[in-house]
């Protein structure tokens, strides 16, 4: 089909608004913004390519994009691909995913491709890298696929030229000659060089800078992390290889009030968690603000990023409230507030209120905002008018 240029009757021409998103891209974005915090850059350059990928306007022949993501550790580089995964197939392990440290010696790379026929063993390796592999989550909506290269800088020499053939071409040949297409991944390449710097600077043991709060967000510690992140991975990689990335993103240290942030997010998923599980002792739970500073403070090792967080939320909420529920303290329906004793310097469990109501069947979605929806606590007005139970807000609810 021929199409023709042809100037418009009146000659008049409108403005069009290039930075207008759709409403499906806004909501992915949006969605990523609540999992994955303090990291807007990195958000919006995968949402970019999600667009990319919804218009139909990939680069034939080539993935739909190959993103670099640097910076410390424990600060949201994985997490930002579970959690596209999560927004995208309602699955944070619907994708593909390769820690290139498993992969550094030459001969370990026929697991990702398969020996060639005649080799020992050759039918008994299934090659992880196949186009069924890659294609696995595909819905009939949904025909994009998320590729993560872990810890890319441990990668072997074989696993560098099989990485380049598919950056630059979407395409890999397989132990069997067999052909597999990459051209509707979405490559994410990790790395956490230059991190330890970063942090060390950040922290204040680097170059020296007035206040925490005015070196977080000065412009000059902004280049400063971008500069560090990029020059290592520079040093590190080939010419070739970066030639072939599109973007790099460095992600940033988390600060103190990303950090809080977190803490909500995986209290919810904590909560999630026993709505989910099969036991018949499903609860509700609530941390006050002093439960909440204890963890924070517990959690926060700047060097390690959310990690140190979560371990501390396992130690010292997950650990006693399955206890409590295996000795029977704690039972169907039951709210629980935790909160902190000074002088003690710990977490008490104190069942504030029996008889929550709790909807079944449980969630099956990971998500956070699909807790405020499952659970219905009652307040003491409500607690008599069943009918209109109060929506538990996990996040927000205060409990004097
Ligand atoms: N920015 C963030 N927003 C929300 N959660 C985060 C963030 N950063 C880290 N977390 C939490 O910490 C955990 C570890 O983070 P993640 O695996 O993304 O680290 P990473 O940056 O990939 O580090 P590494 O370089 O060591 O692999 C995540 O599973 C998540 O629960
Ligand atoms: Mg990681």
């Amino acid at each position: 089909m021929e199409i023709q240029a042809t100037s418009s009757p009146t000659n008049q021409l409108s403005e069009l608004n290039p930075d207008l998103r759709s409403v499906q891209i806004q909501d992915f974005e949006d969605k990523l913004q609540d999992r994955v915090v303090g990291q807007g850059r990195a958000v919006r350059r995968m949402s970019d390519l999600f667009q990319i990928y919804q218009a139909g306007m990939t680069v034939p022949g080539r993935p739909i994009g190959n993103l670099l993501f640097l910076g410390p550790t424990g600060s949201g580089k994985t997490r930002l691909v579970e959690a596209a995964a999560e927004v995208l197939f309602g699955d944070s392990n619907a994708y593909v995913k390769i820690d290139c440290g498993e992969f550094q010696h030459s001969h370990e790379i026929a697991k990702l491709v398969g020996s060639p026929p005649g080799y020992l063993g050759h039918r008994e390796t299934q090659p992880a890298l196949t186009q069924e592999a890659l294609d696995r989550f595909h819905t009939d909506q949904m025909k994009l696929t998320l590729v993560l290269f872990d810890e890319i800088e441990k990668a072997s020499d074989s696993l560098w030229k099989l990485l380049l053939g598919i950056l630059d071409k979407a395409t890999l040949t397989l132990g069997d000659n067999r052909r597999v297409d990459f051209s509707k991944c979405i490559i994410v390449m990790t790395s956490n060089l230059g991190g330890g710097e970063i942090s060390r600077m950040m922290m204040g043991t680097g170059l020296g800078f007035a206040t925490a709060q005015q070196k977080y967000d000065s412009p000059e510690t902004d280049d400063f992390v971008y500069r560090t992140a990029l020059d290592s991975a520079k040093r590190k990689f080939s010419p070739e290889f970066m030639n072939r990335i599109d973007k790099v993103i460095v992600f940033r240290p988390l600060k103190a009030e990303h950090l809080s942030k977190i803490l909500d997010i995986e209290l919810s998923y904590v909560q999630q968690r026993i709505l989910n599980s099969q036991s018949d002792n499903k609860f509700v739970f609530h941390c006050s603000e002093a439960a909440r500073e204890f963890l924070l403070k517990e959690g926060t090792d700047p060097q390690y990023g959310a990690r140190p967080l979560k371990r501390t939320i396992e130690r010292h909420i997950v650990f006693p409230l399955a206890n409590l529920t295996a000795t029977k303290q704690i039972g169907l329906g039951d709210f629980i507030k935790v909160d902190y004793r000074s002088h003690s310097n710990r977490l008490v469990f104190l069942k504030a209120r029996e008889g929550a109501i709790i909807h079944a069947p449980a969630v099956q979605t990971v998500s956070v905002e699909s807790t405020a929806a499952q659970v219905a606590v009652p307040t003491t007005a409500d607690a008599a008018a069943e009918e209109k139970p109060y929506v538990f807000p996990y996040s927000k609810l205060k409990v004097q």
